[in-house]
């Protein structure tokens, strides 16, 4: 109680200091921010923000599938999130015949929405601290227990803030019948796909359009036909009247991880070994999955979620590892430990233990990441765990093995499993008996890869049975690595920095760094929990004499258009729009040309989680959907640099303008109440 205490009076205490915009604060605390951002130009109140007491923003945010953030725009929740968001729900309802990726899609009416199955979104009901309880001896679970307990359809969890400083409550609801109701083409949805991705300047329309269904008392309930469109407490209401550099932008969603008080030796971990040896892999990984879509349209569709997935980590951090180097966090790390060391000699041994403890771990967490990265990525295991599972029937073993296969190629597959394998041979500490016997047996892993594909019966469809899948060569393979799973278990954290033995030196660091820090403003890291951060719109100097300006047109992605390349092929509808200048409402000048806005950044710092969170301007109002950072800034997830790092974001304009023009679904942007 007293050291919560103490944390909170320091947090309150370093409220004002003027660090500009880095940060992701906790909703229920935004009162400690709101006098900055007030001198920033906000207009509401922390009460506007989050409120227990009545219907406030946080009532119109949602936690999209688990790891994107989503904003309910009608009192029918509707609902907008990225493209990229919604894209495995948009791929699984896709085939050959019906390819919403290529084509889009556009519910005219609600018959026409279609159910998502498997797709849930959560919406908070609130938030407290439960430190004391933890405190006084109540288990996690007793208070999730408790909390669940209080309502239909309800969710909870404890997370920790501070590396376990303080904890936290979240109460969520979970909708589990969500409808797609419209989605733009890949070419709009996707434009530019991996060569565009994490760039500024940017013209991709990333958004798609869902809606939250529940039963007839409006709580939460499963997929039925019966079900009726979902009245949230509270929308965001849209501003279509523009933006500008410099303009106040609040930015409110789910970021999912950030590193911000990592020692030295987790930024070289990360640097020097971890990011470029997984860079390594999924450039591998990537150029077979990439010759074979080439040659399929079929492995194309198949693969398309699965690649896009792969290549986004991939590009994000060689992005890190230059941010990084850039910056040179590293030795500013080292610089800022020797002062706390010189200040603070009391405390050095804290240091020290913290040093001590990433060198006992630092071979484990390696070992689980290398076996995410290589041996997980050998797709065909999936079906031995269909087949295993002791929680499913055999009918439902079936059908979960159709939908696996619905998206898998065997040579594709084989392909990955020899280069995997090898690395794995090449780079591995933990490697168990059983999969070095058979990697003997055969002559090597590449040898033994080729076997294990040339005998397994489980590579299509027609070959696979409940039966066969336990006894395969594919099973046996699955035996061998059973033993590295459970020895990587251990280092199984969001970050080398949270295994416990290493987080339980962070919690006196942290809290030491608040209490000697004073000039710093201290917000708990990204965790997957509800977020606000603000800043403005702004350009940046990209380069020597080269200032990138902060909002994108329609010229741009008509400069792109290439009917030879799949990424930059235009849909006719946009170029006939463009042909005609047929922008109808959504047309604006500027920079002396009749247009339509396309895509903005601004100085909010966000990360992984916050794809499709709404952005909004000083009245709360929504402007746009958040779906990117710069290449530049994706070292933020542990140095943020206000001057460099910017998030990207679809203006919101562009959406309603393809809604419109290209989708004709002229009823969604009246329900809108535009
Ligand atoms: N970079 C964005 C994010 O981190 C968008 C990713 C989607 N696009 C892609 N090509 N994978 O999620
Ligand atoms: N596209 C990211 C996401 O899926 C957001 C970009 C970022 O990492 O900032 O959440």
């Amino acid at each position: 109680m007293k050291r919560t205490l103490l944390l909170f009076a320091l947090l309150f205490a370093t409220t004002f200091s003027a660090v500009a915009d880095k940060g992701m604060w906790l909703p229920s605390l935004i009162s400690s921010r709101i006098k900055d951002m007030k001198s920033k130009g906000f207009k509401l109140s922390a009460e506007d923000i989050y409120s227990v007491n009545q219907a406030s923003l946080k009532d119109a945010v949602v936690l999209f599938d688990g790891g994107c953030t989503g904003e309910i725009v009608s009192e029918k929740g509707l609902l907008l999130t990225n493209h990229h968001c919604g894209y495995d729900a948009i791929q699984a309802l896709s085939s050959v015949e019906h390819d919403y990726l290529t084509n889009g899609f556009w519910a005219m009416n609600h018959e026409e929405e279609l159910y998502c199955p498997g797709l849930k979104v959560h919406i908070l009901v609130r938030m407290e601290e439960v430190t004391d309880r933890i405190a006084t001896g109540e288990t996690k679970e007793e208070i999730i227990a408790k909390a669940e307990a209080e309502g239909i359809g309800y969710r909870a969890k404890v997370e920790s803030m501070y590396y376990g400083n303080i904890a936290y409550l979240f109460i969520y609801r979970e909708f589990n019948d969500v409808r797609l109701v419209g989605a733009p083409p890949t070419t709009i949805g996707k434009f530019g796909a991996d060569n565009d991705n994490w760039i500024w300047p940017r013209h991709t329309g990333d958004f798609s359009v869902f809606r939250i269904y529940a039963n007839e008392n409006n709580e939460p309930a499963e997929y039925s036909a019966s079900n009726k469109p979902y009245k949230p407490a509270r929308h965001f209401q849209i501003s279509t009247k523009g933006i500008k550099e410099g303009d106040f932008t609040m930015i409110y969603g789910f970021p999912g991880n950030t590193q911000e008080y990592i020692t030295s030796d987790a930024v070289e971990y990360i640097a020097k070994l971890s990011d470029p040896l997984k860079i390594h892999f999924r450039t591998e990984r990537l150029d077979i999955i990439g010759a074979a879509q080439a040659q399929s349209p079929k492995t194309r569709i198949q693969y398309a979620a699965k690649q896009a997935n792969i290549a986004n980590a991939w590009k994000k951090w060689q992005g890190e590892v230059k941010g990084i180097n850039r910056l040179g966090t590293y030795d500013k790390k080292v610089a800022y430990e020797t002062k706390f060391r010189a200040e603070n000699p009391e405390k050095a041994y804290i240091l020290d233990s913290l040093k001590a403890a990433y060198e006992r771990n630092m071979e484990g967490y390696f070992n689980y990441e290398l076996f995410n990265e290589t041996l997980r990525g050998i797709e065909l295991q999936q079906v031995v765990a269909i087949a295993k599972s002791e929680k499913l029937s055999d009918e439902q073993k079936q059908a979960a093995a159709e939908l696996f296969y619905k998206d898998f190629d065997v040579n594709v597959d084989r392909q990955l499993a020899v280069a995997m394998l090898k690395e794995y041979e090449k780079y591995s500490s933990f490697i168990s008996e059983e999969l070095k016997a058979l990697f003997a047996q055969h002559g090597g892993a590449e040898n033994y890869a080729n076997w294990l594909y040339d005998n397994t019966t489980l590579g299509t469809l027609e070959g696979f049975t409940v039966e066969a899948a336990k006894s395969d060569a594919m099973a046996e393979f699955v035996a061998a690595i059973a033993p590295i799973q459970k020895r990587v278990k251990k280092y199984t954290y969001r970050n080398l920095s949270n295994i416990p033995d290493i987080e339980q030196w962070f919690r006196p660091y942290v809290k030491a760094l608040m209490e000697w820090d004073k000039k710093r403003a201290f917000f708990p890291d990204a965790n997957l929990t509800l977020r606000v951060a603000y800043g403005k719109i702004a350009g940046y100097e990209y380069a020597d004499g080269e200032w990138h300006l902060p909002q994108t047109t329609l010229e741009g992605i008509i400069a792109k258009d290439n009917p030879e390349i799949y990424d930059y092929n235009v849909p006719q509808a946009l170029r006939d729009a463009y042909a005609t200048k047929d922008y109808g409402r959504w047309g604006v000048d500027m920079y002396g040309k009749y247009t339509v806005p396309v895509c903005f950044i601004a100085t909010n710092h966000t990360t992984g989680g916050n794809s499709g969170s709404p952005v909004l301007n000083n009245k709360g109002e929504l402007i746009g959907i958040n779906f990117d950072r710069t290449w530049l800034s994706t070292m933020s997830d542990i140095e943020f640099d206000e001057t460099l790092c910017r998030n990207i974001i679809c203006d919101i304009r562009y959406v309603l303008f393809v809604v419109d023009k290209v989708g004709g679904a002229g009823w969604l942007i009246e329900e809108m109440g535009l």
